[in-house]
């Protein structure tokens, strides 16, 4: 699965051939393989769906793809720059427009502050001008349908539908080129879970971003993305795709 460049400029993301085991038993002289000469290529504004059965890889994949779990071999492509090759700086640079949506969404914030100091120092990372940021962040609390008063609390204070909507909108506010969506939506009300599903889209359309959406819910998928592939037996097989 490589990229057909649909857009003139490079991919958000592109996996060339990663190969992927993993150490098993305490000695740890036993590898299970993981991923085996994975490819994948997310283009700015696409959304491709990645589904497969569990302990299959796909968490793997979005982790390699993200810099945050190296892979044994292969090459990892940021907006068409090898990983391994970017200078220290510059990789620090990126980073922020790099992102992830948990699975468990409380681990976007840290456990004992209060959310709005969590999104305070998100802010200062990410913007210059405060009042604009604070600005943004109140209108997209206002969009999701959430009150402004649950900032005052630590993550652990929240609903599981809440919290998931704040990793969102603490996603949205660093404008990543690149989201990989860990089963966003696997623990909310169906409502909650149209709600965070349409928001990626509109994300990934009118800012380009790319996506990378895990999920067990192939229908889910079919709706959202341009394409799904399916990692099965160490290997990626193309699932689907829009005409
Ligand atoms: N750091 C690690 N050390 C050893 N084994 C690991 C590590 N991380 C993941 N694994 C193993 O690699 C396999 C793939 O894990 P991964 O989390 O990528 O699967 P997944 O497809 O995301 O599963 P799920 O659908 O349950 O989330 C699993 O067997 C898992 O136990
Ligand atoms: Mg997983």
């Amino acid at each position: 699965m490589t990229c057909s460049h649909i857009n003139s400029g490079p991919a958000a993301v592109e996996l060339r051939q990663i190969h992927k085991s993993f150490s098993l038993g305490l000695l740890n002289t036993k590898k299970k393989r993981i991923l085996n000469g994975v490819s994948l290529c997310v283009e700015p504004g696409q959304l491709v769906g990645l589904s497969g059965p569990s302990g299959s890889g796909k968490t793997t994949i979005g982790n390699i793809a993200l810099g945050l779990s190296r892979a044994d071999s292969g090459r990892v492509l940021w907006n068409g720059r090898e990983l391994n090759y970017l200078p220290r700086k510059e990789k620090k640079r990126l980073r922020p427009r790099f992102q992830k949506i948990f699975q468990d969404p409380a681990l976007s914030f840290a456990p004992f502050q209060t959310l709005e100091k969590s999104f305070r120092d998100v802010l200062r990372f990410l913007f210059l001008d405060k009042m604009q940021a604070e600005k943004r962040l109140s209108m997209l609390m206002q969009e999701m349908k959430l009150e402004q008063n649950i900032l005052k609390r630590p993550p652990g204070k929240v609903s599981g539908g809440e919290i998931q909507r704040l990793a969102l909108i603490r996603c949205i506010l660093a404008e990543p080129f690149f989201l990989v969506a860990d089963e966003p939506t696997s623990r909310l009300d169906p409502l909650v879970q149209a709600q965070v599903a349409r928001q990626i889209q509109t994300m990934a359309a009118e800012k380009g971003m790319g996506v990378l959406f895990i999920s067990h819910d192939f229908s889910l998928l079919k709706v959202l993305c341009h394409k799904v592939l399916r990692l099965e037996n160490t290997s990626l097989i193309p699932a689907w795709q829009t005409e």
